[in-house]
């Protein structure tokens, strides 16, 4: 296994339980959920019980056949993974499509088409991203992982916007609700198509 991956599944995966379990609940039970950037798979495999089927896309290959392999090891045949940048996914419906810490690392108008094409493909949307922390340790903690992340030009831009919300009014989409999550610095965010009055 790759140390990316060996990292992301042993590491990452597990600090962010809490905010896996606060999307979950979230999720109505027998959903289709589709998941854009999935990384290892963490959050579908976690919902698998609960969910109808379950579509996790990334761009990153390795995260993917790890994903891939975790679901044939738990012959889990409702769960399906792909490469593929989600942008290029079928024309599919679905109950739910979530996203978690994606939209931030991407350039405003990609994470917008993003955000666009799960609005347009479910009724809910779920995103859990960054916003302001209140504690200097997470604080720091954020700032120093998005330092060396490679992408922090994008958070930086995208925490100066105003985040999320600031990407679904600039597609024209409602932001429902937003949820503080117990991880301090990370938001979940629900937001729908805006209704036309027709
Ligand atoms: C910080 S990781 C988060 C992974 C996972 N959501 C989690 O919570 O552990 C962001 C992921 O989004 C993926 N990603 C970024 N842009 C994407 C796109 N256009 N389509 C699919 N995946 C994308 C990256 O490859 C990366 O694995």
């Amino acid at each position: 296994m790759r140390f990316k991956v060996w990292l992301k599944s042993r590491v990452a995966d597990r600090v962010l339980l809490p905010l896996r379990k606060e999307l979950i609940e979230l999720i109505d039970p027998g959903s289709t959920v589709f998941e854009v950037g999935c990384g290892t798979g963490d959050l579908l495999f976690r919902s698998a019980s609960k969910i109808k089927s379950g579509y996790g896309v990334d761009l990153d290959p390795a995260m993917i056949e790890f994903a891939g392999n975790k679901r044939l090891e738990r012959d889990l045949d409702h769960l399906t993974f792909e490469c593929i940048d989600a942008l290029q996914v079928s024309n599919t419906q679905f109950d739910v499509s979530t996203s978690t810490l994606c939209l931030h690392e991407l350039p405003e108008s990609k994470a917008c088409d993003l955000l666009r094409l799960m609005v347009d493909r479910s009724k809910v949307v779920l995103i859990a991203d960054y916003t302001a922390a209140k504690s200097t340790s997470s604080k720091i903690g954020i700032e120093f992982d998005e330092l060396i992340s490679g992408h922090y030009g994008n958070y930086k831009r995208y925490r100066r916007s105003g985040e999320i919300p600031s990407y679904a009014e600039k597609i024209d989409a409602v932001v429902e609700l937003e949820i503080a999550s117990e991880i301090d610095g990370i938001s979940i965010w629900k937001i729908s198509k805006r209704a036309t009055n027709s």
